[in-house]
């Protein structure tokens, strides 16, 4: 019997990099060796974007042709949307009574990111809504319903995790065994640094690469990384070890040619501007195939519409299975 996996991904922005080294490529490798379900999460997407239906929407798509485009093969993994499993909603209702108001407010997760959304919450999180405070409970709905039994999430979404087994264990002992406490698989171990050597990246902050990126985009976006701040002349020598430049060709250079970058950096037989030329080659032929397997499902949307309901059917099997499970063991199955 294969394990389940269940992860998320809010469709709030395409993936880039970061995602694929990360994340991503740790999906395509356990979808081999798991009963694997993929949420697009678009009810907790909305809970930071309620005000913007538009985005979430486009998203679910853009995201999902990403996921296909590097790999994720739909035979092997049911891609699925959240809002078309209702059973996930009925069950965030149940798991609310098991958490308290003061627990949601200390979830680090939660803390983290009600301080960087000001604009929607206040510059104290003093517009907080019920929705946004209340999204754990609803990731632990995500998680049971499908009975996930590992979550591959990035270490930001360990405090999550961890209220998901809080809600699980309670649940248990007040109703009986009836869920399985899941375990966290920690997928982006190296988390992929902007190209401006920012931790983190993301489109308003212009600092990383996405798949769908456009040779000139890259372009652009290489040219304005930041090198080695002392090389100031063509011909001076350099560390690459601070350059990001160099950090990015470690990740899409081949080995050979890789060896050259470092030591002709370090000898100063190196310009920057074509150190990054190489780099922007490089990269592009790397997003090469992935643009090419994205452009089947960009050419053939009802295919990515059948890949989604299709996923999306057999979740729901699955959570129509575990909230039966849950409304017995909470003697409300009239
Ligand atoms: N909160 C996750 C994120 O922002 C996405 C997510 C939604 C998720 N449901 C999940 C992750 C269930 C793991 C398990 O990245
Ligand atoms: Fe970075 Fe290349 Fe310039 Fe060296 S030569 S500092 S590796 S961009």
């Amino acid at each position: 019997m294969k394990k389940t996996i269940l992860t998320g991904l809010r469709p709030t922005g395409n993936l880039h990099l970061g995602h694929l080294f990360g994340a991503g490529q740790n999906y395509v490798k356990l979808q081999d060796e798991y009963e694997f379900f993929l949420e697009i999460a678009d009810v907790q997407a909305l809970t930071d974007n309620f005000n913007n239906p538009e985005k979430v929407r486009k998203n679910v798509y853009e995201i999902t042709m990403d996921l296909l485009a590097i790999g994720i093969d739909p035979k092997k993994v049911n891609i699925f949307l959240q809002s078309k499993i209702p059973e996930i909603a009925e069950l965030t209702v149940y798991y609310s009574n098991l958490v308290t108001v003061n627990r949601l407010f200390r979830n680090p997760t939660v803390k983290a990111e009600v301080a960087q959304k000001k604009e929607l919450f206040g510059n104290n999180g003093e517009s907080i809504t019920y929705g946004f405070l209340g999204y754990p409970v609803s990731q632990a709905a995500d998680i049971t319903a499908l009975s996930g039994e590992v979550v591959p999430v990035g270490d930001d979404q360990l405090p999550l995790l961890e209220q998901c087994r809080e809600i699980v264990r309670k649940f248990n002992n007040i109703y009986g065994e009836t869920l399985k406490e899941p375990e966290a698989y920690l997928s982006n171990v190296t988390r992929l640094k902007g190209l401006d050597g920012n931790e983190k990246m993301g489109k308003s902050l212009g600092n990383a690469i996405f798949l769908v990126d456009s040779e000139e985009v890259i372009s652009k976006k290489v040219m304005a990384a930041v090198t080695d701040p002392s090389k100031i002349k063509k011909d001076d020598p350099a560390n690459p070890d601070i350059c990001m430049v160099y950090y990015y060709h470690k990740l899409v250079t081949p080995d050979s040619e890789l060896k050259n970058v470092c030591s002709e950096c370090k000898a100063g037989k190196r310009g920057c501007v074509s150190c990054k030329k190489e780099l922007i080659n490089n990269l592009c032929e790397f997003l090469k195939p992935i643009k090419e397997k994205r452009k089947q499902y960009e050419d053939n949307p009802k295919l990515v519409k059948d890949i989604l309901d299709n996923g999306t059917c057999n979740a729901k099997k699955k959570a129509e299975d575990t909230l039966r499970k849950v409304k017995h063991a909470m003697k409300i199955d009239y």
